[in-house]
């Protein structure tokens, strides 16, 4: 039986130590945060979409611990680090998650072993920034001593077919040695792998299929913008396109991005293409166009209230969604705290309702918002705002019952499909 320790057991790391568990390996969780180790030796879920039960068939059956303790590295077979890649407050790619991690698994790596990364990031990382740490800090040479890997996750959090085993995955080996190895150890949970010939090729892979979602997400961003001012619906454009059988994917428009990927990784890129002398001219303007989109939404919320002669000055607006997508309780880079920002900022008085996340958190980018709870959902409660402004549509949510309560609703998400706009309804 295979032993893998997984760092960093968050969104992407605790699905993937419950697969290598459900698959026969044995994993041993290690993360700093020790309120999540807690936790998980408990039995205990923090995230929505992983059931208290799924995490007790595992620690029942032996197979699943949980630690603070880099040193329980020094016995196994794999080492896969899933640790946040997130951007520093210039906008710059902030590695330090990854090096921290280097430099408190280094000590404990033994001969033989494979380190792979999963974080999303620019390529180099792992064959030059985590290399260097693992090897200063072991003494062992990567590719000789120890195997090196990078292997992007597809984790898709709210989709329910979307299954850890099933979602091909792509890998790639500092040596081919690196990569048999890596495939073994995958092979164990993951039932297509998907070989490319470096750690960089597979570094890059993921980067492009981020990018290619939030360029054709701008591109739609604009499109509802133009097709609006022409009176033409980008929704019903939209599924009306999505029936050419060939040549086209749909992308929807939204009220800007969120989540802890798409609005991030492409500066991934750009900084580094920077190195090579390059420019990301299409990534740059795809980030120009999605940040300005929260700017034309809360335009439309003013529009919406100047109708009935109201400012949006004084005027009370209820946020219905926070986490960033829908059916989801994250709410990292959503784009409802800029909503919230900006509409505050125009002297709104704003509120939210969000059933996956009944009060803020505090956080580094939102401390200001910091224990602010989401209204009831009640008719007295909502019928009370001029304008309930649509920014994430959770399928929990009844939008009849909301037509029926709200006075005015701006929809950034096309919640109510079969609703004509109307003075008490438009899109955004
Ligand atoms: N969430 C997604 O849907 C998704 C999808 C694909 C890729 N990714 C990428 O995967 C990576 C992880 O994302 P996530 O959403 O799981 O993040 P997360 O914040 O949910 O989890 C990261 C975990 O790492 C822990 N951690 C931080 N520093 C650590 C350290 N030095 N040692 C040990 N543990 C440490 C944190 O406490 C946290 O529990 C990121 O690079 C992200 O871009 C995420």
């Amino acid at each position: 039986m295979k032993t893998i320790a997984i760092v960093g057991l968050g969104y992407v790391g605790l699905p993937l130590a419950l697969q290598f568990c459900r698959s026969g390996a044995k994993v041993v969780g290690i993360d700093i945060d020790a309120v999540k180790v807690a936790a998980l030796k408990a039995g205990r879920s923090y995230i929505k979409h992983i059931s208290d039960e799924s995490i007790r068939e595992q620690l029942d059956s032996g197979r699943l611990d949980a630690t603070t303790d880099f040193s329980a590295a020094t016995a196994v077979d794999a080492v896969i680090i899933c640790v946040p890649t997130p951007l520093n407050k210039n906008r710059e790619p902030d590695i330090s998650f990854i090096v921290e991690t280097g430099k408190a698994l280094a000590p404990h790596l033994r001969k033989g072993v494979l380190v792979s990364l999963e974080s999303s990031t620019y390529p180099g990382t792992t064959d030059e920034d985590l290399r260097q740490v693992l090897e200063a800090g072991s003494g062992l040479t990567a590719g000789a001593d120890f195997n090196l890997a990078f292997s992007p996750e597809r984790e898709d959090p709210g989709n329910p077919q979307s299954v850890v085993a099933t979602i091909p995955k792509v890998v790639g080996g500092l040596t081919p040695a690196c990569l048999a190895k890596a495939q073994e150890i995958y092979g164990i949970a993951i039932k297509t792998l998907v070989p490319v010939s470096s750690c960089r090729a597979a570094e890059a892979t993921k980067l492009m299929e981020n990018i290619f979602r939030c360029v054709n997400i701008a591109l739609v961003n604009e499109l509802k913008v133009v097709y609006g001012a022409m009176g033409i619906d980008i929704w019903e454009v939209i599924n009306a396109a999505k029936t050419k059988p060939f040549g086209f994917m749909p992308f929807y428009p939204g009220p800007g991005l969120g989540g802890h990927c798409i609005p991030i990784d492409p500066f991934y890129l750009t900084w580094k293409a920077r190195e090579y002398g390059q420019s990301t001219r299409f990534i740059e303007l795809a980030g120009e166009i999605n940040t300005r989109m929260p700017e034309f939404v809360v335009h439309r919320v003013g529009d919406a209230l100047n109708a009935f002669r109201k400012p949006l000055s004084g005027s009370k607006v209820l946020v219905l969604g926070l986490a960033y997508k829908a059916n989801v309780d994250d709410d990292r880079e959503s784009p409802s705290y800029v909503l919230m920002e900006l509409l505050k900022q125009h002297g709104a008085e704003v509120s939210y309702y969000d059933p996956f996340v009944p009060v803020i958190k505090l956080t580094r980018e939102h401390p200001q918002w910091a224990g602010t709870r989401s209204v009831a959902w009640s008719k007295e409660v909502v019928s009370s705002f001029d304008c309930v402004l649509i920014a994430t549509a959770h399928a929990c949510v009844d939008y009849a019952q909301l037509a029926e309560w709200a006075q005015l609703m701006v929809d950034t998400r096309n919640a109510l499909p079969h609703l004509a706009p109307s003075l008490h309804y438009l899109k955004a």
